[in-house]
């Protein structure tokens, strides 16, 4: 199995609706070609795990990086993984738009800020560091598995 993280830039600023169509378009595909997705989403930035085969990860993010939804889309690790943090999710999200939200600011302390945001590290370390926490701490409702 394979992991592949990613981080890219939305061109206009993000709100929840846009992240769940998001979602909503990716969650049949994960599914069908058995890819555990996780997205992050801030304001202005996406930070993306994408999981499962090596073809079917390849077709995954050809995908992905021709989608205008986004832009400035960087590689932060694409290895051979033992198992994989999220299998059998299909696709899940979340997003941490504001400032004032608790898991929002213990990210900015940890992690840094861009754009009024928790930065999204380019060391793929740290990535999978934060991707962790937000994993577990984060409560993501059923309905986007
Ligand atoms: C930030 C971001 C993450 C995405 N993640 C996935 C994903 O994990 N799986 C997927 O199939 N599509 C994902 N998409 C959507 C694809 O870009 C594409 O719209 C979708 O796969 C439908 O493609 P199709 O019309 O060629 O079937 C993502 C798009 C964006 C902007």
């Amino acid at each position: 199995m394979y992991r592949l993280i990613y981080k890219s830039r939305s061109p206009s600023p993000l709100d929840w609706d846009t992240v769940v169509s998001i979602l909503h378009d990716s969650k049949e595909n994960n599914e069908k070609n058995q890819i555990g997705g996780f997205l992050m989403a801030t304001r202005h930035h996406f930070l993306q795990v994408v999981e499962g085969k090596f073809e079917d990860v390849n077709t995954t993010f050809m995908r992905i990086v021709r989608d205008p939804r986004h832009t400035d889309i960087v590689m932060l690790s694409y290895e051979v993984i033992d198992s994989c943090l999220f299998e059998n999710w299909g696709m899940k999200g979340i997003g941490v738009f504001g400032n004032n939200d608790e898991l929002s600011q213990r990210l900015i302390a940890k992690f840094g800020e861009e754009d009024g945001g928790v930065r999204f590290p380019r060391e793929s370390w740290m990535a999978l560091a934060l991707i962790l926490d937000v994993r577990e701490v984060a409560e993501l409702p059923e309905w986007k598995r």
